[in-house]
């Protein structure tokens, strides 16, 4: 049987760059980048006297994207319960962006309050939604709010966890190897899987430092995530490189179908492939690692 992980929409989310949507010039450059996704940010990179005029250079800038392009556009807004939240919906609607990426989520009501939102203007088939995860309330209610992913039709699919404010918050300390962070994390990994959900690691600070934001990003995939928040465009080769697929391992997975595809292994759940155990589950496993080196490899391809 399939678990919802694997049965998941497949997608490339190695590298998702928050675009300050008040900064034209990184707004500008944003089209330029290897990147497999754009966060424009409405909400915390946005002074309150500039969030007006970053709605406005939103909306110009989607009427001139190209959306053809092959990475993902997200729209951070600022929560509902804010004055600007609402504005930043309606912007949502006129920009049709993939998907909205809501702020501070505490509880599944702050998912579903937006789904219905957006069904109320007709835009049920309008973007997906993703939740930023980083309130100790949301880690309380981790398997809650992801589960509205798998039994709402509200659209969440995917989870990204904002370590700044879960900090800022519980007073957890900034480390190397985050030992304190680590815990939590991981019970919103498996909160996510279980409802089939994507899971993005939070944004690295420290942009200057390419060997740190190189240990954390090993990290977050050891741990399984499906890629990283970035801040700065020097950050998206390593997020690529780490959460890609490397040529040994896409190797290793065309070892596992050929060795199912020959016919002593017709009929047998579990072989031998030069003296490791391989069953069915990993055969699936090797497909879908495969399947997503091809999405790589396209994107690759196109200009
Ligand atoms: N997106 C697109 N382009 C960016 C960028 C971003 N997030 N961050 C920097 N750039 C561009 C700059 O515009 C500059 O472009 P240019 O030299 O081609 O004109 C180039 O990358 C180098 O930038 P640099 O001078 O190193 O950084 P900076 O001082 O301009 O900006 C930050 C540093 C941290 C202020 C900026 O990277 C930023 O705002 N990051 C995003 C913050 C954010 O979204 N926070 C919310 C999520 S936590
Ligand atoms: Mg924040």
């Amino acid at each position: 049987m399939n678990t919802p992980f694997q049965n998941h929409p497949l997608r490339v989310r190695r590298s998702l760059l928050s675009v300050p949507a008040s900064n034209a010039r990184a707004l500008e450059k944003s089209t330029t980048l290897a990147c497999d996704g754009v966060i424009f940010d409405l909400e915390d990179s946005v002074a309150p006297e500039k969030k007006a005029a970053a709605r406005a250079a939103l909306k110009r800038h989607f009427s001139t994207l190209d959306r053809t392009c092959g990475r993902e556009h997200i729209v951070r807004v600022n929560p509902l319960s804010e004055d600007d939240g609402a504005a930043d919906l309606e912007a949502v609607l006129e920009c049709a962006p993939d998907a909205v990426l809501l702020p501070k989520v505490c509880e599944p009501q702050d998912v579903l309050a937006v789904a219905d939102w957006l069904s109320e203007q007709g835009a049920d088939d309008g973007p997906r939604l993703w939740a930023m995860i980083e309130t100790p309330a949301a880690i309380l209610n981790i398997a809650a709010i992801a589960e509205v992913g798998r039994t709402s039709g509200s659209g969440l699919d995917c989870l990204v966890i904002g370590l700044n404010d879960l900090r800022l918050a519980t007073g957890i300390a900034d480390m190397p190897g985050r030992p304190y962070l680590v815990p939590l994390l991981m019970q919103a990994i498996v909160a996510a899987r279980a409802s089939g959900l994507d899971i993005i690691d939070s944004v690295h600070n420290d942009f200057a430092d390419l060997e740190a934001f190189a240990a954390e990003c090993e990290q977050g995939r050891q741990m399984g995530f499906d890629g990283k928040m970035l801040i700065h465009p020097a950050q998206i080769d390593g997020a690529n490189r780490a959460f890609g697929v490397p040529a040994a391992a896409a190797e290793a997975a065309r070892a596992v179908v050929a060795a199912f595809a020959l016919p002593e292994s017709a009929g047998k759940g579990a072989i031998n492939l030069d003296g490791r155990m391989v069953e069915r589950l990993h055969l699936a496993q090797s497909e879908r690692l495969l399947a997503k080196a091809d999405l790589i490899a396209d994107k690759e391809k196109s200009p």
